[in-house]
């Protein structure tokens, strides 16, 4: 992730208090004191006061170069990543993502981990070059044994697999072959698909296809702090979305062609909303407006993570934001006669990563303008504010949009977590964090919104790209020398909100909460 620092807006707290103190939610009572266990077993049908769907998934996600390890093993071929996190000076403490949290060995105890939990649908995503070491060609075996066992292992859990198909590790063969600037990349990633849906799709039945295209551009090409480290025009990097945005419609239609069983198929796409300033209908409307507006200076790197409409338009839409196309001009990407029909497949559900929006009121003749956060804030340990009613307009406002049922594919926070002289890991901020955001996103279920499911960033501290080991997201600490796993306080009080689907979600359930 790249997302400037500041990413939040003032109300926070006066909007929580508001929807807690009208909702359903604020009134569940908590089934654990601090004291209880998780327990395996999970009834969300039987809870009445819920606000979610009663088939909402509630799980958490990964990705595999954050979390797999075993970089070079069982035939795996590199990626971009184990390339450049090796380059001196590209991630904090020169640290790789060569053992991670050794997922590739550890997974059956991370599976029990999420059993415990009640997890009923975990998100991790397939490394391309493990499966197909050069990119394209003869699958590997043991690449796709591999993600095999773990579908097995989580079916046997009574856990749903969400496939992501790219998450943002390209073989470092197809790199060297043009990768994401070449027109050769869609075929070469719709062969990937079919192989992967041909292993998996006895059993994986939810899918995505790439994640986050937005920052994936935006890291890889245009700021060039990701893998791999390019610093493009912006002619190239804007060719480049238009070739993933290709990517993704083959994708989807081999998974199709090549499923046994029905697929359920979105894509998971990073959405800031911008957040009104103020109730005021005037101000509502301004940001409104901003969410789906598109400047020029969204297609640079100042204001690249403000861009919403470019990056959903044409995959739900079937065409680009002409603002967008009018102010990039000759920067523009060149479309070929059926891009845009390759692009717009049928989906499924929209996978919308939210961490956060930014604050903007009506400003003269209602023309939105940007409004700065208040100093002190509140912050995630990566300096990024905490703005729960992102989750409450963000699924709104896409729902008004692209008419699609909205499935959370990431939200979560980092904070300092160490391990405690009690042994245990206490995370109040993420409980704390977390609950906002679950009540934002009732309010927006409440009011219609159709609502697939809810996974968490993340389910294990792990390589958070450029920042190395720094940015710990789990809700299960990892202590990466040893690999050892200690679950988090968090980790309990998502137990008990899975438990009641969403009702324990509440101001009380905030309080102090520690494993027994
Ligand atoms: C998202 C990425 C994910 C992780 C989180 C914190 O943008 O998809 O890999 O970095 O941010």
């Amino acid at each position: 992730m790249t997302r400037p620092r500041s990413i939040s807006h003032d109300f926070t707290r006066r909007e929580f208090l508001s929807v807690s103190a009208g909702s359903a939610l604020s009134l569940a009572n908590l089934p654990f004191g601090g004291a209880a266990q998780p327990s395996p077993q999970i009834s969300p049908a039987s809870q009445t006061n819920s606000p979610f769907p009663r088939d909402f998934l509630w799980g958490a996600a990964a990705s595999a170069y954050q979390i797999e390890g075993a970089a070079r093993e069982d035939g795996k071929g590199p990626s971009v990543w184990d390339e450049f996190a090796h380059k001196p000076g590209k991630i904090l403490d020169g640290q790789t993502g060569d053992v991670a949290c050794d997922f590739y060995h550890r997974y059956a105890e991370d599976v029990a981990h999420m059993r415990e939990m009640g997890l009923t649908a975990f998100r991790f995503s397939i490394s391309w070059p493990r499966v197909l070491p050069s990119g394209t060609g003869r699958a590997n075996q043991k690449g796709l044994d591999f993600y095999s066992r773990l579908v097995d292992a989580l079916l046997a859990a009574g856990i749903a697999p969400v496939a992501t198909l790219f998450h943002w590790d390209t073989p470092l063969a197809l790199h060297h072959r043009g990768g994401w600037l070449t027109r050769d990349m869609p075929g070469w990633f719709s062969d990937y698909a079919a192989v992967v849906a041909r292993a998996l799709s006895d059993r994986v039945t939810h899918w995505l296809t790439i994640n986050e295209p937005r920052s994936f551009i935006g890291g890889a090409y245009v700021t060039g702090v990701q893998a791999p480290g390019e610093k493009l025009s912006r002619a190239e990097y804007m060719r480049a979305a238009h070739i993933t945005f290709l990517a993704h419609g083959r994708a989807v239609q081999a998974i199709r062609a090549n499923a046994h069983r029905p697929a359920q198929i979105g894509y998971a796409c990073d959405v800031s909303p911008s957040l009104p300033a103020t109730d005021s209908a005037a101000d509502t409307a301004a940001a409104r407006e901003s969410t789906f507006a598109s400047p020029l200076d969204h297609f640079s790197g100042v204001h690249w993570w403000r861009e919403n409409a470019w990056w959903l338009d044409p995959v739900f839409l079937g065409h680009y934001p002409a603002a967008a196309l009018t102010a990039l001009g000759k920067d523009a990407p060149e479309i070929l006669s059926g891009d845009m029909e390759t692009i717009r497949q049928p989906l499924d559900f929209l996978g919308a990563n939210i961490y956060g929006g930014w604050l903007v009121r009506a400003g003269a003749n209602g023309v939105p303008e940007p409004v700065p956060f208040p100093a002190g804030f509140p912050l995630t340990a990566f300096g990024w504010q905490v703005t729960p009613d992102a989750m409450y307009w963000g699924p709104k406002w896409l729902h008004e949009r692209y008419q699609m049922p909205i499935f959370i594919t990431e939200n979560g926070c980092s904070s300092r977590d160490s391990i405690s002289l009690d042994g245990k890991v206490h995370d109040p901020q993420r409980i704390d964090f977390t609950a906002r955001y679950l009540l934002a996103l009732a309010r927006a279920s409440a009011e219609g919104v159709p609502l697939r499911g809810y996974l968490h960033w993340s389910l294990l501290d792990n390589f958070e790209w450029q920042e190395g080991y720094t940015q710990r997201f789990g809700m299960i600490f990892v202590d990466f020398p040893t690999s050892r796993r200690i679950p988090k306080d968090s980790a309990l009080w998502y137990a008990a909100v899975i438990r009641s689907n969403g009702a324990a979600a509440s101001v009380a359930s905030v309080r102090a909460v520690s494993w027994p």
